[in-house]
């Protein structure tokens, strides 16, 4: 199996680090518009790896995604204090639109896994340009989400975070829907009075803001959690993974990449689960879906005719 990642800055470098742990690769390309920064992080990550490990760890351009099975998209600008994630729609569209179209003519028979800001947005971007289906464009944010309020959840009730099945759909951002009615600490559903919910809400949405305050970034976080979706992906035994994925009428929504239980495994979206939602929560998803649209249908008025030109030769590295 071979694995590239696009854009291997803080954040790009720290998940294919964790791809590289977590996962035994015959190859992993990393890739930056920046040589030396892509030959750098390669050359870190192979000596990060003191175990016996298959994995050959290299730098390269686009061209040497072909035949790759698995592509994560984490090229751009990323969130500085005081940012949110949906001010860096117009920095980052045009370079995912045309990212996601070299991508798509090169590594036909890859999922792309998109990191790129505003997560949904982006997800939605690039399986338009990459014009590859919506199964096999799949964005990872949802489940650092859901781990955010599981580690939220756990510090609450004094459990450890294993102990805690929670998750969040919604937008990757500031219309994240924690999923309360299905929530469970060591096995018994949640009792949570509505302001309490609300405090857990407002947590949730400062959490990576706090973290962005303290170190610049969020990296391990991420980083960590695009690794396990990315096993679940090219695993042969489907599992049920938050995630990013465009819908097709699912919780009533259409042609916009939002968060809900994807069904993934054998490298691509199997399905997506409907889960039974209280009005509430249902009434959030609707809102994320309408508001992201939205933001789909601004980028594309930005991007114009970018997408439909974008070349490879535009993208690779001298
Ligand atoms: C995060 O929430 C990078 O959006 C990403 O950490």
């Amino acid at each position: 199996m071979r694995a590239g990642v696009v854009g291997v800055g803080k954040l790009g470098g720290a998940v294919a680090f964790a791809l590289a742990q977590e996962i035994p690769w015959d190859e992993l390309v990393l890739v930056d518009a920046l040589e030396g920064l892509a030959w750098a992080q390669a050359e870190d990550i192979r000596h990060g790896l003191p175990g016996p490990t298959p994995t050959v760890v290299r730098a390269g351009d686009l061209a040497d995604l072909a035949g790759a099975d698995v592509v994560v998209l984490a090229a751009g600008k990323g969130r500085k204090p005081g940012m949110t994630r949906l001010d860096l729609l117009h920095a980052n569209a045009g370079l995912v639109a045309s990212l996601g179209a070299a991508i798509g003519q090169v590594a036909r028979k890859a999922t792309l896994v998109v990191l790129t800001n505003p997560m949904d947005v982006m997800t939605t971007l690039a399986r338009q340009a990459s014009g590859l289906p919506r199964e096999r464009v799949i964005g990872s944010g949802t489940l650092v989400d859901s781990v955010r309020l599981r580690v939220l959840l756990a510090d609450r009730f004094r459990a450890s975070p294993a102990e805690v099945d929670a998750s969040v759909l919604g937008e990757h951002g500031d219309r994240a829907v924690p999923i309360f009615s299905r929530a469970k600490v060591r096995g018994e559903p949640l009792e949570l009075d509505p302001g309490s919910k609300r405090e857990i809400i407002e947590q949730l949405r400062g959490l990576s803001a706090r973290v962005i305050e303290g170190k610049g970034g969020t990296a391990f976080g991420p980083a960590g959690c695009t690794a396990v979706l990315v096993r679940s992906l090219v695993s042969p035994t489907p599992g049920v993974v938050p995630a990013s994925v465009v819908l097709r009428g699912e919780y009533g929504l259409r042609d916009v990449a939002v968060g809900v239980p994807a069904v993934l495994g054998q490298g691509r979206l199997i399905r997506v689960e409907e889960w039974p939602l209280r009005s509430d929560e249902q009434a959030g998803l609707q809102e994320a879906g309408h508001d992201l649209s939205r933001y789909v249908e601004d980028a594309a008025i930005v991007l114009g005719q970018a997408v439909r030109h974008a070349r490879l030769e535009d993208f690779a590295a001298p």
